[in-house]
């Protein structure tokens, strides 16, 4: 099968093109110019183009692919707060891109990546599963659940098949330590130079918020599930366990081998007080379960980070 994965040079992104070239498909990565090249699987085709661009319809003319898995976003949440037209910008309107250019060649799936923790907000269901009416608190996961409603849109009246794997925070090799990307590698970077990392937390959760964290190994596994599974429908992707930030950071200590005590905060506004996701959706539709723990996958972003 040939798939075109757009953002295929980013973390995630990169990961899922080394899985399905593992599985034997001819894979065509769309990235940005400024991208992390380092990171495309060499048995790749690259193309630097941005999403939005006139130049995907050569792309897309070019390459004529099966499949597209869109990871390419505008993922900061904190930006789409600061600049929501930029968010509605890639988000929205490169997507609409991708959707048109799709149909015009004759793409059969689209496999979108979506946010559990951005639609889920502070649910009071907990472990949240799809089908709540969405909590949304930012123009990033608005958009993210705007393109939900375009897929339906193209699949009832094109016919492009699609599936929406609602991510919940990923961790693991290639992630980078900056502000918006969790704090795995922020702690990571901070315990391998000895330097103190900051827990934000609310007077009354003095152990941090709770977050579902799910290696990107297991995430990668899921999108080569949903090449031919799980169709016209979103799926959580998650660990489906919800862990205080601090016990992560615990957990780092043990796996890096030393202990540098955690300096105290008060909470970034906004921050979502739990967060956990259902995932029994994606085990029936999918057949598919994260088969990493939290110490293996730490063990393996380790490595990556002792080797960068
Ligand atoms: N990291 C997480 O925990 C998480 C959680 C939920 C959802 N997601 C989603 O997963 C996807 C990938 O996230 P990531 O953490 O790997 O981010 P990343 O920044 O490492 O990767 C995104 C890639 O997209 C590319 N890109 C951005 N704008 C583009 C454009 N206009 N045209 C072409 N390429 C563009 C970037 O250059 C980058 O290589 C995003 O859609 C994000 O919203 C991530």
């Amino acid at each position: 099968m040939k798939i075109l994965v757009t953002g295929g040079a980013g973390f995630i992104g990169s990961n899922v093109v080394d899985a399905y070239i593992e599985a034997g498909h001819d894979v065509v990565v769309v990235d940005l110019p400024t991208c992390r090249r380092e990171n495309v699987h060499p048995k790749a085709k690259l193309y630097l183009a941005d999403i939005r661009s006139k130049d995907l319809a050569d792309i897309f003319a070019e390459e004529r692919p099966d499949v597209v898995n869109h990871h390419a976003a505008q993922k900061s949440v904190p930006k789409s707060v600061q600049d929501p037209e930029l968010d509605a910008d890639v988000n929205i309107l490169g997507l609409l891109n991708i959707l048109q250019n799709s149909v015009r060649v004759g793409v059969q799936k689209v496999i979108f990546i979506s946010s559990g923790g951005a639609l889920s907000g502070d649910s009071s269901i907990v472990p949240t599963p799809e089908d709540i009416d969405p909590i949304m608190i930012s123009p990033y996961a608005i958009s993210k659940y705007v393109s939900e409603k375009y897929l339906y849109f193209y699949h009832v009246t094109h016919g492009l098949r699609y599936t929406s794997l609602r991510y919940a925070n990923v961790y693991g090799p290639r992630q980078v330590p900056e502000g918006e990307s969790g704090v795995v590698p922020i702690f990571m970077a901070n315990l391998l130079d000895g330097r103190p990392s900051t827990l934000r937390s609310y007077a009354d959760m003095p152990r941090g918020t709770t977050r579902d964290y799910v290696y990107v190994g297991d995430v990668a596994r899921a999108n080569v599930l949903a090449l031919d599974k799980g169709d016209n429908q979103a799926l959580n992707i998650g660990s489906g366990i919800e862990l205080y930030i601090e016990d992560i950071y615990h957990a780092m200590e043990d796996v890096v081998g030393v202990q540098i005590p955690l300096i105290r905060a008060s909470e970034r506004v906004g921050d979502v007080r739990r967060s956990v996701l259902d995932c029994t959706r994606a085990k029936r539709e999918l057949g598919w379960e994260p088969r990493t723990d939290l110490r293996e996958g730490l063990r393996k972003t380790y490595e990556y980070f002792r080797q960068a």
